[in-house]
């Protein structure tokens, strides 16, 4: 690989933009071999053949593993991990050298059309699932992309619009998921978002591409845009932004050239950027060749146990599930017959080939009575994007379809009613508009369980919908997209062979109205608030103390587990948690311990819990398993905004331990050193500020006391609401001497 001194002006600006809509340049003169990058991030989306101008030509067959919404349902970063060396190796064996994904954004609002290829609502559970895929695809010498910098949160107007966000929730909600993986586990690549950030296009933002990203989080590979993120080009490469993807023609090259000949962009930035490039280039060559075919079979079977692990368990009534072979199943809902298993847009992949539920079913339970119930909108060609609704059926087809159900219902021990969002409800591209399903499919369940109290009602879906039925049927299954085996996984799951252990990643809320991006999302004018703040999820459900139909960290399991009590240690770097966990009912299960944090006496605002910590545990019948948390300090830490920086609060810290944030079976408590803030005294700083300073505290606290101030505005030693929040260029006015707040200023200074 040459020296980026060994490349003319128009070489280095050559390299930092796209060839095609996939490969990056090559210099033949000097050897450097042309590359190619692909979505991700479920599996490979290569292209066959020559690229097309809108990435949507068919594409090489590959395995389709569950998007994010139901891997980061499994809670295990190990089976992400594994899920994620499969991708590195099929890329590997297509010559990708980077997979465009993961995605870490926070699902913000319910409607987001992309929630689906976003693993959670919670930072923490984000950065540990992203990380896992990250590590897996990463060990096969195949780079990582990780999606989209930053507060990409919505699909509506995406290319401009501008997420308008507050220090602590950029730093603690949106910055916290990104920060985790690029620290933990150095992606080679990290894409910048389409939209704005505070105002400024994330593809041109120096505070985000490099005081953050490099300068804080240290991270060393390369900045790349999203396709068609780049805004201005010279401001870009100024701020961080080292490759614009795809092709622009030339145009941006030449751009760059010109503005280094007429001085208004440094040649070291531009160097730089072309530098990322090729050392990007040079990671890419030093994977070997992947030595033979693609393992269609094993990946298939990878495949498989990941859907079963994504699969939630919402309820389950009476034990209905698991099924036994021999009893009497109507199968209902065209869903079972065809699978949605991803979602639509860049992430769509070609599968190898795809599991149908109602075959699996029948490979287990025999020739089952299986009725449509509805019609499924056609399947939209392509990437799975659907511009237009399709037109509905006939009124008298739909009655006719419900009936023929109703008549397979009553006839059997329990109807599976297969329920969900079609493609064209949701996609890349556009945010819904409600989280109702479709008509035709609540009338469905209602029908069906009219017919027969027995309904297991099974669902699909890439984001959270509403369900007016939960109280009406025994059992809901939450299958989200499960990828190219959801068939199977689905089957064994209902049938037993595999116990579920999936937990929601995000709140199932009772009503749109009630989630916390109701009032502000998309926003208008191209601007959108997240007047939520932190209280993002369950953080915002928790604080308003309302009911959810299912809680995040929720999902149930066909065994049960006790826990011992709750243990917590301040190690030095955060808090060790040690639990027992007995698995008491008859067959082997996996539990999903989870650690959330509060801080009850804090000085700043605070959700009433945070996940901290979580693992995903195998446990047989009997067994009990000694379970070790870590809540590392980083996480712990919140952003002080008067600092600039993120702080260890000193205090007592709560644990609670459970099965989801609403099923807490212990908590301990433990002291924290924590960090010392001392925030400078101003004029502006009140009197209560004055009094909390570690030097200025004493003094202040002993003159004004016995001052006319302290006779109206303390009692005791307390300082009242009023006296604390005065400022202290005002107390003057209030009978405390100039040369009191003169003294205290200098000791606090
Ligand atoms: C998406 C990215 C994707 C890229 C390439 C964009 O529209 O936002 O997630 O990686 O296209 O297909």
């Amino acid at each position: 690989m040459p020296d980026i001194s060994d490349l003319t002006l128009e070489e280095k600006a050559a390299l930092t933009s796209g060839l095609d809509f996939w490969r990056l340049k090559a210099i033949e003169r000097l050897g450097v071999p042309s590359i190619m990058v692909t979505d991700g991030p479920h599996g490979l989306r290569k292209q066959a053949g020559e690229s097309d101008h809108l990435g949507i030509n068919a594409s090489v067959p590959a395995t389709c593993f569950p998007p994010a919404v139901g891997l980061g349902s499994s809670w295990d970063p190990a089976l992400a991990a594994r899920v994620g060396e499969a991708i590195g190796r099929e890329a590997a064996i297509e010559d990708v050298a980077v997979v465009l994904g993961p995605g870490v954004n926070i699902k913000r609002s319910v409607l987001c059309g992309r929630n689906f290829e976003y693993f959670s609502e919670d930072p923490i559970h984000a950065a540990t699932m992203g990380s896992g895929v990250v590590r897996g695809i990463q060990s096969q010498g195949v780079g990582t992309s990780l999606k989209h910098f930053a507060a990409n949160n919505q699909e509506t107007d995406r290319m401009r619009v501008s997420s308008d966000v507050d220090p602590r929730p950029l730093r603690e909600i949106y910055l916290r998921a990104f920060q985790g993986v690029v620290e933990d586990t150095q992606p080679w690549t990290v894409m910048c978002a389409y939209n704005r950030v505070n105002g400024v296009y994330a593809s041109e933002d120096p505070f985000l591409l490099t005081e953050v990203l490099r300068d804080e989080w240290g991270f060393d590979g390369l900045v790349i845009s999203d396709w068609g993120a780049s805004n201005v080009r010279v401001d870009g490469v100024r701020a961080g932004m080292d490759l614009e993807m795809p092709s622009s023609g030339g145009i941006t090259d030449r751009q760059l050239v010109d503005a280094v000949r007429a001085g208004e962009l440094d040649e070291a930035d531009l160097d730089r950027a072309a530098e990322r490039v090729l050392t990007l280039i040079r990671r890419a060559n030093e994977r070997a060749a992947a030595d033979g075919a693609l393992d269609v079979d094993a990946h298939h079977a990878l495949a498989r146990e990941a859907a079963g692990r994504s699969i939630v368990l919402l309820k389950n009534e009476g034990g209905i599930l698991p099924l036994a072979p021999t009893q009497k199943v109507a199968v209902i809902g065209e869903f079972a017959e065809k699978p949605r298993y991803q979602g639509g847009g860049s992430s769509h992949i070609n599968p190898t080939r795809v599991d149908v539920p109602l075959e699996r079913i029948r490979a287990v339970a025999g020739d089952v009575a299986y009725a449509p119930g509805y019609v499924l909108p056609e399947a939209p060609e392509g990437i799975g994007m659907s511009a237009v609704k399709a037109p509905k059926p006939e009124p008298s087809v739909v009655e006719r379809l419900r009936a023929e159900a109703v008549e397979a219902a009553k006839g059997a021990d329990v109807a599976l009613v297969f329920v969900g969002l079609p493609d064209e409800d949701e996609s890349e591209g556009f945010d819904r508009e409600h989280i109702d399903l479709p008509a035709e499919h609540l009338a469905l369940v209602d029908a069906v369980a009219a017919a027969n109290p027995n309904v297991v009602v099974v669902l699909s879906n890439g984001g959270v919908v509403a369900l007016p039925f939960a109280d009406r049927v025994p059992a809901i299954v939450e299958t989200w997209l499960l990828g190219q085996a959801g068939g199977s996984g689905v089957a064994d799951v209902l049938y037993g062979s595999v116990n579920p252990s999936g937990r929601l990643a995000e709140s199932f809320p009772y009503r749109l109205e009630d989630t916390p991006a109701f009032t502000s999302a998309p926003g208008e004018n191209q601007h959108v608030r997240y007047g939520e703040g932190i209280y993002v999820g369950y953080r915002w459900y928790d604080a308003r103390r309302m009911d959810v139909a299912f809680p995040f960290g929720h999902g149930l399991s066909y065994t049960t587990f006790s826990y011992g009590d709750v243990a917590a240690t301040a190690t030095g770097d955060g808090i060790e948690i040690t639990v027992d966990v007995t698995n008491t009912g008859q067959v082997a299960g996996r539990e999903v311990v989870q650690a959330y944090v509060s801080v009850p006496g804090s000085a700043v605002e605070r959700a009433p819990r945070e996940l901290k910590a979580f693992e995903s545990v195998e446990i047989e019948p009997g067994q009990t398993v000694a379970v070790t948390l870590t809540a590392c300090a980083r996480d712990l830490r919140y952003w002080e905004t008067r600092a600039d920086r993120w702080i260890l609060e000193p205090g007592d810290y709560v644990v609670e331990v459970g099965s989801s944030s609403r099923d807490l079976h212990g908590s301990a408590t433990v002291a924290i050193a924590g960090d010392e803030l001392v925030i400078p005294l101003t004029r502006d700083s009140s009197v209560g500020d004055a009094f909390a300073h570690p030097v200025a505290g004493p003094i202040a606290r002993a003159e004004i006391a016995s001052g006319p101030f302290g006779a109206v505005m303390m009692s005791g030693d307390e300082l009242s609401p009023m006296g604390r929040d005065m400022p202290l260029n005002r107390v003057v006015s209030f009978g405390v001497d100039a040369g009191v707040v003169e003294r205290i200023l200098a000791a606090g200074a």
